[in-house]
């Protein structure tokens, strides 16, 4: 895929439209679920250098998340609140129609001037499903839904006379009017690590989210998942989870992960370990998402401690570079006290990594 290697690198943040932060801690969280707050942070993001938010759903009360706004409304309420930011919304096949959801993302890039995209979600919370009496498919059953799924909303935003015969799905002479607006389509991201997932990906999504991963972790995916892209003639393009602890001294930001892990709600961390056991772990190869994390991973619950996005400004923008260099195209960010933070990783640690990926090219 030439070009893409050189482009800048991207960064989005995890919106917090779900209560208790995005570590499962005691810790002090200057943080909020609520609109008001993520109005003003998605607006402090774009001025920082984001150009992506990404939405998280969660429909019922689990883990930690007593509280939860809607994935695609809230999505929405922050594409009218800003300018440039492109908002990913998280959506499950299996709970939403794809044509339903293909029309309303279809609205909301028009409205938003081309700014909407979605990030499909196969899923790990078997209650979230069976409490609402929907079915609990096998593992890779519901990466097989998905595939269709993201072919049907493709197919849907492009063709004026739609057609899918698969076996989730059936759309005969379908047109939904508006399609999105002045591209092809919305940008399809996907998370799930498994398998299953990474062959979806190298088949059919735009962006493949990695979890939390070290050096070599992530270059493990990047490989494998390039593997599939090359053998369906498929661009893929790669973001990586991290959480981040940007402070003056290596020391200042140890200290904190360390007081974040010593705080941890045990209880709702276990209750999650035994939940996503659902996910990768329950497939023949145990390959995926949380098959090998331990509980100091989980507490922050997408792996973000792993990337290592800890320390100072110079050392994080190292490790951006580092990551850079093995595919990454976006790194997908948490924050424990996001208002300060973003605007101190805008600040102090977007410029540091620029220098670096200036110097990258005159190499
Ligand atoms: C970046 C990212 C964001 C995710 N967001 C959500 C989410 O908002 N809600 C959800 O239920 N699952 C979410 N997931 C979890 C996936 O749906 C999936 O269950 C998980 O990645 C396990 O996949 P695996 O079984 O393929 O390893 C997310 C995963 C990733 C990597």
């Amino acid at each position: 895929m030439p070009g893409i290697a050189s482009e800048p690198l991207k960064f989005a943040y995890w919106v917090p439209n779900v209560s208790g932060g995005l570590v499962t801690s005691d810790i002090e969280q200057r943080t909020d679920w609520g609109y008001e707050y993520n109005r003003e942070l998605a607006v402090l993001a774009e001025n920082s250098g984001f150009e992506y938010a990404l939405s998280q759903v969660r429909y019922t009360a689990s883990y930690g998340a007593a509280y939860q706004h809607e994935s695609t409304g809230f999505s929405l309420a922050l594409l009218l609140a800003t300018q440039r930011l492109k908002v990913i919304a998280a959506v499950h096949p299996g709970l939403w129609h794809p044509g339903v959801l293909a029309k309303f993302i279809a609205s909301a890039d028009v409205i938003s001037g081309g700014r909407a995209a979605v990030n499909v979600v196969s899923g790990w919370f078997k209650d979230e499903f069976t409490n609402l009496g929907e079915p609990w498919l096998e593992h890779d059953e519901r990466y097989r839904r998905s595939e269709e799924f993201i072919r049907v909303v493709k197919e849907l935003w492009t063709s004026d006379h739609a057609e899918f015969a698969g076996d989730f799905y059936r759309i005969h002479d379908f047109d939904i009017k508006p399609k999105p607006a002045g591209r092809p389509h919305p940008e399809i991201f996907q998370g799930g690590n498994s398998t299953a997932a990474r062959k979806l990906a190298g088949r059919v999504s735009d962006w493949y989210f990695s979890n939390g991963k070290d050096f070599d972790g992530f270059s493990e995916q990047v490989a494998e998942v390039r593997g599939y892209a090359a053998e369906n003639d498929h661009a893929v393009r790669f973001g990586l989870n991290g959480f981040v602890i940007a402070r003056e001294t290596e020391s200042e930001a140890k200290a904190v992960l360390r007081e974040i892990v010593e705080k941890a709600n045990t209880e709702a961390v276990e209750g999650f370990r035994n939940a996503v056991k659902q996910a990768g772990s329950s497939t023949s190869d145990k390959k995926g998402m949380w098959a090998d994390s331990e509980f100091k991973d989980l507490v922050q619950y997408n792996d973000g401690f792993r990337t290592g996005l800890i320390g100072t400004p110079e050392q994080i923008a190292d490790r951006a570079i580092e990551y850079k260099k093995r595919g990454a195209n976006l790194l997908l960010l948490g924050f424990l006290h996001y208002l300060e933070d973003v605007e101190y990783f805008g600040k102090h640690v977007l410029p540091v990594i620029r220098e670096k990926e200036a110097d990258l090219e005159r190499v």
